[in-house]
Protein backbone atom coordinates (compact mmCIF):
# COMPACT_ATOMS: atom_id res chain seq x y z
CA UNK A 1 0.00 0.00 0.00
CA UNK A 2 1.36 3.44 -0.94
CA UNK A 3 1.27 5.81 1.97
CA UNK A 4 -0.49 9.08 0.92
CA UNK A 5 2.12 12.01 0.24
CA UNK A 6 1.49 14.69 3.26
CA UNK A 7 3.14 17.74 0.81
CA UNK A 8 -0.08 17.31 -1.59
CA UNK A 9 -2.35 19.59 -0.26
CA UNK A 10 -5.59 18.06 0.10
CA UNK A 11 -9.28 19.98 -1.54
CA UNK A 12 -11.67 20.93 1.25
CA UNK A 13 -14.33 19.14 -1.18
CA UNK A 14 -13.46 15.86 -3.13
CA UNK A 15 -14.19 16.26 -7.03
CA UNK A 16 -16.76 14.16 -8.07
CA UNK A 17 -16.40 11.06 -10.68
CA UNK A 18 -18.62 10.34 -13.21
CA UNK A 19 -20.09 6.92 -13.16
CA UNK A 20 -20.68 6.24 -16.53
CA UNK A 21 -24.88 6.37 -15.77
CA UNK A 22 -25.75 8.86 -18.49
CA UNK A 23 -23.72 6.79 -20.99
CA UNK A 24 -26.60 5.92 -22.81
CA UNK A 25 -27.66 9.13 -24.06
CA UNK A 26 -26.78 11.13 -27.14
CA UNK A 27 -25.18 14.11 -27.06
CA UNK A 28 -22.37 17.07 -28.80
CA UNK A 29 -20.60 18.96 -26.84
CA UNK A 30 -21.52 22.70 -28.11
CA UNK A 31 -18.08 23.85 -28.31
CA UNK A 32 -14.65 22.24 -27.19
CA UNK A 33 -14.34 24.18 -23.72
CA UNK A 34 -18.31 24.75 -22.62
CA UNK A 35 -21.46 23.15 -23.15
CA UNK A 36 -23.56 19.72 -23.93
CA UNK A 37 -26.30 19.75 -25.89
CA UNK A 38 -28.22 16.54 -25.22
CA UNK A 39 -30.12 15.56 -28.04
CA UNK A 40 -33.10 13.46 -27.23
CA UNK A 41 -32.99 12.89 -23.69
CA UNK A 42 -35.94 13.59 -21.26
CA UNK A 43 -35.61 15.27 -17.74
CA UNK A 44 -38.56 13.29 -16.82
CA UNK A 45 -37.29 9.28 -17.65
CA UNK A 46 -34.33 10.60 -15.76
CA UNK A 47 -36.61 11.22 -12.63
CA UNK A 48 -38.28 8.20 -13.20
CA UNK A 49 -35.22 5.63 -13.54
CA UNK A 50 -34.35 3.15 -11.48
CA UNK A 51 -30.89 4.47 -10.56
CA UNK A 52 -32.40 8.07 -11.01
CA UNK A 53 -29.91 9.14 -7.79
CA UNK A 54 -26.97 8.19 -9.67
CA UNK A 55 -27.63 9.33 -13.15
CA UNK A 56 -28.66 12.80 -11.26
CA UNK A 57 -25.22 12.69 -9.43
CA UNK A 58 -23.43 12.21 -12.79
CA UNK A 59 -25.43 14.81 -14.31
CA UNK A 60 -23.92 16.95 -11.81
CA UNK A 61 -20.43 15.85 -12.68
CA UNK A 62 -21.06 17.40 -16.67
CA UNK A 63 -22.97 19.88 -15.39
CA UNK A 64 -19.86 21.23 -13.50
CA UNK A 65 -17.22 20.13 -15.76
CA UNK A 66 -19.13 21.50 -18.99
CA UNK A 67 -20.45 25.00 -17.52
CA UNK A 68 -23.95 24.35 -19.39
CA UNK A 69 -25.86 21.33 -20.29
CA UNK A 70 -28.87 21.53 -23.02
CA UNK A 71 -31.84 19.51 -23.17
CA UNK A 72 -33.06 20.35 -27.05
CA UNK A 73 -36.00 17.65 -26.60
CA UNK A 74 -39.32 19.46 -25.71
CA UNK A 75 -39.49 18.95 -21.67
CA UNK A 76 -42.98 20.64 -21.43
CA UNK A 77 -43.98 17.24 -19.60
CA UNK A 78 -42.32 17.70 -16.55
CA UNK A 79 -44.30 19.46 -13.78
CA UNK A 80 -43.70 22.56 -12.13
CA UNK A 81 -43.02 19.56 -8.97
CA UNK A 82 -40.58 17.75 -10.93
CA UNK A 83 -38.55 20.81 -12.55
CA UNK A 84 -38.01 22.04 -8.78
CA UNK A 85 -37.40 18.31 -7.22
CA UNK A 86 -34.68 17.87 -10.55
CA UNK A 87 -32.64 21.20 -9.67
CA UNK A 88 -33.00 19.97 -6.06
CA UNK A 89 -31.39 16.85 -6.24
CA UNK A 90 -28.50 17.67 -8.72
CA UNK A 91 -27.69 20.11 -6.46
CA UNK A 92 -28.18 17.88 -2.79
CA UNK A 93 -26.27 15.08 -4.08
CA UNK A 94 -23.32 17.02 -5.44
CA UNK A 95 -22.90 17.94 -2.30
CA UNK A 96 -24.41 21.29 -1.16
CA UNK A 97 -24.75 22.12 2.57
CA UNK A 98 -27.24 20.10 3.90
CA UNK A 99 -29.78 22.94 5.62
CA UNK A 100 -29.80 24.24 1.99
CA UNK A 101 -32.54 24.08 -0.83
CA UNK A 102 -34.28 25.78 -3.48
CA UNK A 103 -33.85 29.70 -3.70
CA UNK A 104 -37.00 31.71 -3.56
CA UNK A 105 -37.11 34.99 -5.16
CA UNK A 106 -36.74 38.09 -2.67
CA UNK A 107 -39.68 39.60 -4.75
CA UNK A 108 -42.17 37.13 -4.55
CA UNK A 109 -45.13 38.90 -2.40
CA UNK A 110 -44.77 41.90 -5.02
CA UNK A 111 -48.08 42.10 -6.76
CA UNK A 112 -46.84 42.76 -10.15
CA UNK A 113 -45.27 38.94 -9.70
CA UNK A 114 -45.60 37.29 -12.99
CA UNK A 115 -47.56 33.83 -12.93
CA UNK A 116 -46.87 30.68 -14.16
CA UNK A 117 -48.65 29.46 -17.35
CA UNK A 118 -50.89 27.38 -15.31
CA UNK A 119 -52.15 31.11 -13.80
CA UNK A 120 -49.93 29.84 -10.09
CA UNK A 121 -47.11 31.29 -8.27
CA UNK A 122 -45.09 29.22 -6.58
CA UNK A 123 -42.17 30.97 -4.35
CA UNK A 124 -39.51 28.19 -5.70
CA UNK A 125 -40.08 29.19 -9.08
CA UNK A 126 -38.52 32.52 -11.09
CA UNK A 127 -41.12 33.15 -13.93
CA UNK A 128 -38.94 34.73 -17.01
CA UNK A 129 -41.11 36.81 -18.83
CA UNK A 130 -39.63 39.52 -21.08
CA UNK A 131 -42.81 41.87 -20.63
CA UNK A 132 -43.17 41.73 -17.07
CA UNK A 133 -39.59 42.16 -15.76
CA UNK A 134 -39.36 45.61 -17.49
CA UNK A 135 -42.59 46.29 -14.63
CA UNK A 136 -40.85 44.95 -11.57
CA UNK A 137 -36.95 46.02 -11.64
CA UNK A 138 -38.77 49.30 -12.90
CA UNK A 139 -36.61 50.60 -9.78
CA UNK A 140 -33.40 49.86 -10.82
CA UNK A 141 -31.03 53.14 -11.60
CA UNK A 142 -30.27 53.21 -14.75
CA UNK A 143 -33.76 51.54 -16.36
CA UNK A 144 -34.68 54.50 -20.00
CA UNK A 145 -34.12 54.08 -22.85
CA UNK A 146 -32.89 57.46 -23.74
CA UNK A 147 -29.53 55.48 -23.97
CA UNK A 148 -27.89 52.37 -25.78
CA UNK A 149 -28.72 49.25 -24.67
CA UNK A 150 -25.44 48.35 -22.10
CA UNK A 151 -25.10 44.71 -22.86
CA UNK A 152 -22.00 44.00 -21.30
CA UNK A 153 -24.25 44.65 -18.52
CA UNK A 154 -26.60 41.17 -18.61
CA UNK A 155 -23.67 38.98 -17.55
CA UNK A 156 -24.19 37.44 -14.57
CA UNK A 157 -24.40 34.35 -12.15
CA UNK A 158 -27.61 34.11 -10.52
CA UNK A 159 -28.37 34.75 -6.50
CA UNK A 160 -24.80 36.29 -6.49
CA UNK A 161 -26.68 39.00 -3.95
CA UNK A 162 -26.94 36.30 -1.74
CA UNK A 163 -24.44 35.48 1.40
CA UNK A 164 -25.15 31.75 -0.40
CA UNK A 165 -25.83 31.92 -4.31
CA UNK A 166 -27.20 29.74 -6.66
CA UNK A 167 -25.42 26.59 -7.36
CA UNK A 168 -27.45 24.98 -10.04
CA UNK A 169 -30.31 26.58 -12.03
CA UNK A 170 -32.64 25.04 -14.20
CA UNK A 171 -34.60 27.13 -17.23
CA UNK A 172 -36.91 25.84 -18.95
CA UNK A 173 -38.18 27.78 -21.51
CA UNK A 174 -42.31 27.18 -22.32
CA UNK A 175 -42.25 30.57 -25.25
CA UNK A 176 -39.51 31.65 -27.34
CA UNK A 177 -39.46 34.33 -30.66
CA UNK A 178 -38.99 32.43 -34.09
CA UNK A 179 -35.95 34.87 -33.99
CA UNK A 180 -33.79 35.84 -31.30
CA UNK A 181 -34.02 35.82 -27.59
CA UNK A 182 -30.87 33.22 -27.33
CA UNK A 183 -28.96 32.46 -23.98
CA UNK A 184 -25.04 32.97 -23.64
CA UNK A 185 -22.71 31.71 -21.03
CA UNK A 186 -19.02 31.98 -20.80
CA UNK A 187 -16.65 29.60 -18.91
CA UNK A 188 -15.12 31.09 -16.14
CA UNK A 189 -12.58 28.31 -16.09
CA UNK A 190 -11.45 28.79 -19.17
CA UNK A 191 -11.31 32.86 -18.71
CA UNK A 192 -8.99 32.11 -15.53
CA UNK A 193 -6.64 29.84 -17.88
CA UNK A 194 -6.31 32.90 -20.31
CA UNK A 195 -5.07 34.90 -17.77
CA UNK A 196 -0.99 35.31 -16.52
CA UNK A 197 -0.12 33.28 -13.55
CA UNK A 198 1.44 36.67 -11.91
CA UNK A 199 -2.47 38.18 -12.56
CA UNK A 200 -3.71 35.36 -11.63
CA UNK A 201 -1.65 35.77 -8.29
CA UNK A 202 -3.24 39.24 -7.80
CA UNK A 203 -6.45 38.42 -8.71
CA UNK A 204 -6.72 35.29 -6.34
CA UNK A 205 -6.49 37.79 -3.04
CA UNK A 206 -9.20 39.84 -4.48
CA UNK A 207 -13.08 39.99 -3.22
CA UNK A 208 -15.71 41.92 -4.27
CA UNK A 209 -18.92 43.43 -2.82
CA UNK A 210 -22.12 42.14 -4.55
CA UNK A 211 -24.78 44.24 -3.69
CA UNK A 212 -28.40 44.98 -5.01
CA UNK A 213 -30.42 47.46 -3.70
CA UNK A 214 -33.18 46.88 -6.15
CA UNK A 215 -34.84 44.59 -3.82
CA UNK A 216 -35.77 46.82 -0.91
CA UNK A 217 -36.34 49.70 -3.43
CA UNK A 218 -38.85 47.42 -5.14
CA UNK A 219 -40.44 46.26 -1.25
CA UNK A 220 -40.70 49.75 -0.48
CA UNK A 221 -42.38 50.79 -3.42
CA UNK A 222 -44.46 48.31 -3.08
CA UNK A 223 -45.17 48.33 0.65
CA UNK A 224 -44.31 44.64 0.92
CA UNK A 225 -41.87 42.11 3.22
CA UNK A 226 -38.79 40.79 1.43
CA UNK A 227 -39.11 36.89 1.81
CA UNK A 228 -36.32 35.43 4.02
CA UNK A 229 -34.63 33.44 4.26
CA UNK A 230 -34.25 32.39 0.88
CA UNK A 231 -33.14 28.84 0.16
CA UNK A 232 -30.39 28.97 2.91
CA UNK A 233 -30.30 30.21 6.99
CA UNK A 234 -27.34 32.37 5.52
CA UNK A 235 -29.27 33.83 3.26
CA UNK A 236 -31.72 36.38 5.29
CA UNK A 237 -33.02 40.21 5.87
CA UNK A 238 -32.63 42.50 3.21
CA UNK A 239 -29.55 43.82 3.11
CA UNK A 240 -28.06 42.10 0.20
CA UNK A 241 -24.37 43.38 -0.08
CA UNK A 242 -22.25 39.75 0.60
CA UNK A 243 -18.44 40.21 -0.42
CA UNK A 244 -17.55 37.28 -2.55
CA UNK A 245 -14.26 36.28 -3.94
CA UNK A 246 -12.84 36.99 -7.50
CA UNK A 247 -11.68 33.41 -7.70
CA UNK A 248 -13.94 30.89 -6.67
CA UNK A 249 -12.89 27.09 -5.84
CA UNK A 250 -15.92 24.89 -8.03
CA UNK A 251 -16.53 22.75 -5.35
CA UNK A 252 -17.99 19.41 -7.76
CA UNK A 253 -14.34 19.67 -9.69
CA UNK A 254 -11.93 21.61 -7.53
CA UNK A 255 -11.21 24.03 -10.13
CA UNK A 256 -11.00 27.82 -10.17
CA UNK A 257 -12.92 30.02 -12.11
CA UNK A 258 -13.51 33.79 -12.18
CA UNK A 259 -16.72 34.41 -10.21
CA UNK A 260 -17.53 37.79 -8.62
CA UNK A 261 -15.25 40.38 -11.00
CA UNK A 262 -17.91 41.24 -13.62
CA UNK A 263 -21.81 42.19 -14.57
CA UNK A 264 -25.02 43.05 -13.20
CA UNK A 265 -24.60 42.26 -9.31
CA UNK A 266 -20.97 42.91 -8.78
CA UNK A 267 -20.68 46.62 -7.61
CA UNK A 268 -17.31 46.63 -5.91
CA UNK A 269 -13.96 45.15 -5.75
CA UNK A 270 -13.10 45.66 -2.81
CA UNK A 271 -9.93 47.35 -1.37
CA UNK A 272 -8.85 49.02 -4.17
CA UNK A 273 -9.12 52.43 -5.67
CA UNK A 274 -11.83 53.98 -8.27
CA UNK A 275 -9.67 53.54 -11.10
CA UNK A 276 -8.13 50.32 -10.29
CA UNK A 277 -10.89 48.73 -9.25
CA UNK A 278 -12.89 49.89 -12.53
CA UNK A 279 -9.73 49.05 -14.59
CA UNK A 280 -10.25 45.43 -12.96
CA UNK A 281 -13.88 45.14 -14.14
CA UNK A 282 -13.51 46.28 -17.92
CA UNK A 283 -9.96 43.89 -18.07
CA UNK A 284 -12.52 40.65 -16.97
CA UNK A 285 -15.33 41.91 -19.10
CA UNK A 286 -12.30 42.49 -21.86
CA UNK A 287 -11.35 39.13 -21.71
CA UNK A 288 -15.19 37.81 -22.43
CA UNK A 289 -15.63 39.90 -25.54
CA UNK A 290 -12.02 38.82 -26.76
CA UNK A 291 -12.56 35.03 -26.01
CA UNK A 292 -15.81 34.36 -27.69
CA UNK A 293 -14.43 30.40 -27.92
CA UNK A 294 -14.98 30.63 -24.13
CA UNK A 295 -18.77 31.12 -25.10
CA UNK A 296 -21.71 28.79 -25.71
CA UNK A 297 -24.96 30.16 -27.30
CA UNK A 298 -28.19 28.56 -27.10
CA UNK A 299 -30.87 29.39 -29.22
CA UNK A 300 -34.16 28.33 -27.67
CA UNK A 301 -37.19 26.05 -28.93
CA UNK A 302 -40.32 25.30 -27.53
CA UNK A 303 -39.81 23.37 -24.26
CA UNK A 304 -36.22 23.11 -24.26
CA UNK A 305 -33.98 23.59 -21.04
CA UNK A 306 -30.49 23.85 -19.70
CA UNK A 307 -29.19 23.40 -16.52
CA UNK A 308 -26.18 25.42 -15.71
CA UNK A 309 -23.50 25.74 -12.50
CA UNK A 310 -23.27 29.19 -11.45
CA UNK A 311 -20.03 28.94 -9.69
CA UNK A 312 -18.25 28.26 -13.25
CA UNK A 313 -20.14 29.93 -15.13
CA UNK A 314 -21.94 33.40 -16.34
CA UNK A 315 -24.85 33.72 -18.36
CA UNK A 316 -26.70 36.69 -20.28
CA UNK A 317 -29.80 36.80 -22.20
CA UNK A 318 -29.97 38.44 -25.07
CA UNK A 319 -32.66 40.97 -24.87
CA UNK A 320 -33.62 41.73 -28.71
CA UNK A 321 -37.68 40.24 -28.49
CA UNK A 322 -39.04 43.21 -28.23
CA UNK A 323 -37.56 43.13 -32.27
CA UNK A 324 -40.02 40.49 -33.31
CA UNK A 325 -43.63 42.02 -33.76
CA UNK A 326 -45.89 39.96 -30.99
CA UNK A 327 -43.17 37.66 -29.82
CA UNK A 328 -42.74 36.79 -26.22
CA UNK A 329 -40.24 35.00 -24.46
CA UNK A 330 -41.45 32.93 -21.23
CA UNK A 331 -40.01 30.22 -19.09
CA UNK A 332 -39.65 28.68 -15.24
CA UNK A 333 -36.55 28.47 -13.63
CA UNK A 334 -35.51 26.93 -10.33
CA UNK A 335 -32.28 27.37 -8.29
CA UNK A 336 -30.36 25.75 -5.83
CA UNK A 337 -28.48 27.05 -3.66
CA UNK A 338 -25.01 26.15 -2.93
CA UNK A 339 -22.20 26.88 -0.18
CA UNK A 340 -20.70 30.02 0.79
CA UNK A 341 -18.23 30.67 -2.49
CA UNK A 342 -14.97 30.11 -1.17
CA UNK A 343 -11.22 30.28 -2.57
CA UNK A 344 -9.30 26.66 -2.32
CA UNK A 345 -5.58 26.95 -1.64
CA UNK A 346 -5.62 23.68 -2.41
CA UNK A 347 -7.45 24.05 -5.90
CA UNK A 348 -5.61 24.58 -9.14
CA UNK A 349 -6.82 25.94 -12.42
CA UNK A 350 -8.87 23.57 -15.26
CA UNK A 351 -6.28 22.89 -17.79
CA UNK A 352 -3.65 23.06 -15.06
CA UNK A 353 -5.85 19.72 -13.29
CA UNK A 354 -6.63 18.26 -17.15
CA UNK A 355 -2.90 18.30 -18.00
CA UNK A 356 -4.15 20.47 -20.84
CA UNK A 357 -1.51 22.27 -22.40
CA UNK A 358 -2.95 23.14 -25.95
FE1 LIG B 1 -29.88 34.52 -14.52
Amino acid sequence: MIAPDPEVPKLIYSPMKYSGSLDHLSYIDVTPIIGREYTHAKISDILSASNSSTQLRDLAVIISERGVVFFREDQRDLSVEELKRFTDEVGRLSGRPSENGLHVHPLFRDPGNVRMGNGEVDENIYVINSEAAKKLYKTMPGRTTSQPKDLPREWHSDATFEECPSDFSCLLMEETPPAGGDTLWCSGYEIYDRISPPMREFLDGLTATCAQPVFKSAATAGNYEIMSPRGSPLNVGDKFAPSHPVVRTNRQTGWKSIFAGVGLHVTRINGLYDYEEKMIRDYIMRLITVNHDCIARMHWTKGAAAIWNNSCVWHAATPDTHLVPGAVRTGIRASSIGEKPYLDPASTSRREALGITN
